[in-house]
């Protein structure tokens, strides 16, 4: 009864505090309806005849499963219009669960490589980023993803078209199939980005060895590792990640769903907080793997048996981890710990 109660508090306090994600793949953010809406409107056949069928397909093995699902669902976006409903509907669910920042990813080689120019791609995003923060005062940023099955040359290709659009775009990152496609394959792209002033950030250790994070680390020079759960393999870095509080956006639903966990109970970042890293939590691909970001807390919170405070610290990493302003970040640490001193009674615990 006792713990039923406290896990009670737990969850409220997950609904109301102040939220930030900060690894979505807008892309992945495509639930079935509107998939089949868009297929409709824009004449894009996909291999399905109904939203429970789409949803039935939903279930993975691994990393490339999932991906060949989720890059044939990307085809019915065409318009700017479709990229434009597609990102302002995430902002809507964002703003139901008082999220108040986000910085997202989105693949333009996904969409080029079929004949959409990288202008529709980018302003449509953009437009609807602008209205998400005028209508509910979620702030953004948005970050350029190369897809790592595809040629170094592609990415560099890319970069180059997108640098009219600099100023909409923070950083780049690096996503898609890891294993085989390690990041020291894309050393010259990233170092072009940077001397464009762009930030740096990878997917390393989803799948792939913890060497994989080093090189990211050593190679790309990333401010934040996307998911990394594969340090554990590596005393040394753990200990680099604790000593230098280099973030990690951990994925918990999605690691299920393409079982790099058979189950939440086994996810390791209850360890890797515990461990001192600066671990936060996010959604990836939320359309697919069951969950947005309260979720996704909520799922961890139970399966680990985490404690108020575990949701306290790993809320305000990802203010941390955030590339916010610090006036911004403090702004928000201290709306988070109003938040729970009035959910949290203090000798609950
Ligand atoms: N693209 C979209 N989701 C991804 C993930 N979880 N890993 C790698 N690439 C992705
Ligand atoms: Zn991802």
């Amino acid at each position: 009864m006792w713990q039923l109660e406290n896990m009670e508090k737990s969850i409220t306090f997950i609904q109301n505090m102040p939220k930030v994600e900060l690894h979505l793949h807008i892309e992945g953010t495509l639930e079935p309806e509107m998939m089949m809406q868009l297929s409709k409107q824009n004449g894009v056949e996909i291999p399905y005849l109904t939203i429970e069928e789409i949803r039935k397909a939903y279930q993975f093995s691994d990393l490339q499963s999932f991906l060949d699902i989720y890059y044939a669902g990307a085809k019915v976006l065409l318009h700017e219009d479709d990229f434009f409903d597609l990102t302002f509907a995430y902002l809507q669910k964002m703003h139901q669960e008082n999220c108040r920042h986000v910085e997202i990813f989105f693949d333009p080689q996904t969409h080029t490589s079929r004949g959409v120019p990288i202008k529709i791609v980018i302003n449509g995003i953009s437009n609807a980023l602008k209205k998400g923060k005028e209508e509910f005062g979620i702030s953004s940023h948005l970050i350029l993803s190369f897809l790592r099955h595809l040629s170094e040359e592609d990415a560099i290709k890319t970069l180059n078209e997108a640098l009219p659009y600099k100023d909409k775009i923070t950083a780049v990152g690096l996503d898609s199939s890891e294993k085989g496609n390690p990041p020291s394959k894309f050393i010259s792209v990233f170092e072009l980005a940077r001397k464009e002033g762009l930030l740096t950030l990878a997917h390393a250790g989803e799948e792939g060895p913890a060497g994989y994070i080093w090189q990211a680390i050593q190679e790309l020079h990333i401010s934040r590792i996307d998911h990394g759960v594969h340090c554990s393999e590596d005393a040394n870095l753990i200990d680099y990640l604790e000593k230098t509080r280099l973030p990690l956006t951990v994925c918990p639903l999605s690691n299920v769903k393409l079982r790099v966990f058979d189950t939440v109970e086994q996810h390791n970042i209850k360890e890797l907080l515990d461990q001192g890293l600066c671990v936060t939590v996010n959604s990836d691909d939320p359309a697919y793997f069951g969950g947005y970001l309260t979720e996704n807390y909520i799922a961890i919170a139970k399966g680990l048996h985490l404690k108020p405070q575990d949701i306290l610290k790993l809320a305000s990493n990802s203010i941390e981890a955030s590339f916010l302003s610090q006036e911004e970040k403090g702004d928000l640490q201290a709306e988070l710990e109003e938040c729970y001193n009035s959910v949290i009674s203090r000798d609950s615990y």
